[in-house]
């Protein structure tokens, strides 16, 4: 066992991702894990029921299934633990409500995805805790923001919607000066592009539902945090009672098996449809990491090992009162790309972006944001479908 361990431990990105998480032959050598259904686990006496000196003791505290999945995790983030949660919108809430308590303060960046923001200024404001929002592209200049009372720093890069990059070693190493907890959504880049916890990240935040998941069909999210921060988390996801199902994180785990060769096939297709759009006249400006031209291209170079193939475009307009109905024009003429939310899957998605909640990261002026999920359908289909799109707009 060791000695597959070593082997594993030295190999390459696809055979990681082939055989991480379970042993076969702790399951009479079945190549993939069993899914158990469990609520009820037995004990074989009183003494060990009180004790609890067995592995496993009831169904929400983890199963064969569910380790197998966070041990898979753990190995790609260089976690201490992963909690797996029904959702990506879970995976950021429950570690907040782990770190945070009334009376703290908490740094969040304005281009966070937008839920988040909604539950930081509902729910985490009700329970006492400020929330202040900060520039993406603060970099160390985080460290003014810092008070006395601030307890997290929440990162995401690239941004939801706009993709802004984060120097995300610089915040940390600022976080931490003030004994900060840093957290980031992670999900763009998931654990094969950047590897969060190496630049000083304490909790990496992904939702599963994305890449891992891969064919639109789970919701799961997945926490993982450093040595120095897995207790709190683990404490607060056995009190809320959180817990993901045995037969999604089965097909997570399934998911990511393929996932390298998926993000690749996304990450091409994604930048051929980017060059595509970017010297059209009819766009304003192409948010994509990946492209030379975008503001953030340095730090990603930097940073990152690779785009996934979610991006945004502003989709050109002289006149404001054109944005939208240029927009609607646009989506509705696309006949490949499906009008809908999430990404990460197979298919290829199209959405209007609204920043009206934007605090300091506010809305570009040349025309809308329309962010595209570019999945694993041949790319001169893709185009022609767009291109498709900005005919119907140019008649608005
Ligand atoms: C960046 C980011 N984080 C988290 C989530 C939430 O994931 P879920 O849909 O699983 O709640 C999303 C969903 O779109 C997302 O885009």
């Amino acid at each position: 066992m060791d000695d597959r361990k070593n082997a594993l431990a030295a190999a390459g990105r696809d055979t990681q991702l082939c055989h991480l998480g379970n042993d076969p032959f702790a399951y009479h050598g079945f190549v993939n894990p069993p899914v158990v259904h469990a609520s009820t686990v037995l004990f074989p006496d009183v003494q060990t029921m009180e004790t609890r000196n067995q592995k496993y003791t009831y169904g929400t505290h983890g199963t064969p299934t569910t380790d197998a999945l966070c041990s898979a995790i753990d190995a790609l983030e260089g976690s201490a633990g992963t909690i797996l949660v029904p959702s990506g919108l879970a995976a950021i809430t429950v570690p907040f409500l782990a770190y945070l308590s009334a009376g703290d303060h908490a740094l969040i960046v304005d281009s966070v995805y937008g839920p988040c923001r909604r539950f930081c200024n509902g729910m985490l404001k009700r329970l006492g805790v400020e929330v202040e929002y900060y520039d993406p592209e603060i970099g160390a200049g985080i460290e003014a923001l810092i008070r006395p009372n601030t307890r997290l720093v929440h990162t995401e890069a690239p941004g939801s919607n706009t993709f802004e990059m984060q120097d995300i070693r610089a915040i940390a190493e600022a976080a931490h000066r003030h004994d900060c907890v840093v957290t980031m959504d992670n999900t763009w880049a998931t654990p094969i592009f950047f590897k969060a916890l190496d630049f000083g990240v304490d909790v990496s935040i992904h939702a599963a539902t994305k890449y891992p998941s891969g064919h639109s069909d789970i919701l799961m999210g997945t926490v993982s945090a450093n040595a120095a921060h897995w207790k709190k988390l683990e404490d607060a996801y056995t009190v809320l009672g959180m817990s993901a199902s045995p037969d999604d994180s089965y097909m997570i785990l399934r998911g990511l098996r393929t996932m390298g060769l998926r993000l690749e096939a996304h990450q091409k297709a994604a930048l051929q449809v980017a060059e595509w759009l970017e010297p059209r006249d009819d766009v304003a400006r192409v948010l994509h990491p990946a492209l030379p031209s975008f503001p953030g291209h340095e730090i990603w170079k930097r940073d990152f090992k690779g785009a996934s193939g979610i991006f945004s475009f502003v989709l050109a307009a002289d006149d404001p009162a054109k944005f939208k109905p240029k927009a609607r024009a646009f989506l509705n003429a696309l006949n490949i790309f499906g009008l809908g939310y999430s990404w990460g899957g197979y298919e290829s998605l199209a959405v209007p972006v609204d920043l009206s909640d934007r605090t300091i990261r506010k809305a570009p002026e040349e025309g809308a944001v329309i962010r595209l999920q570019i999945g694993l359908e041949n790319v001169e289909d893709l185009t022609a479908d767009l291109a498709r799109g900005f005919a119907a707009a140019a008649e608005v």
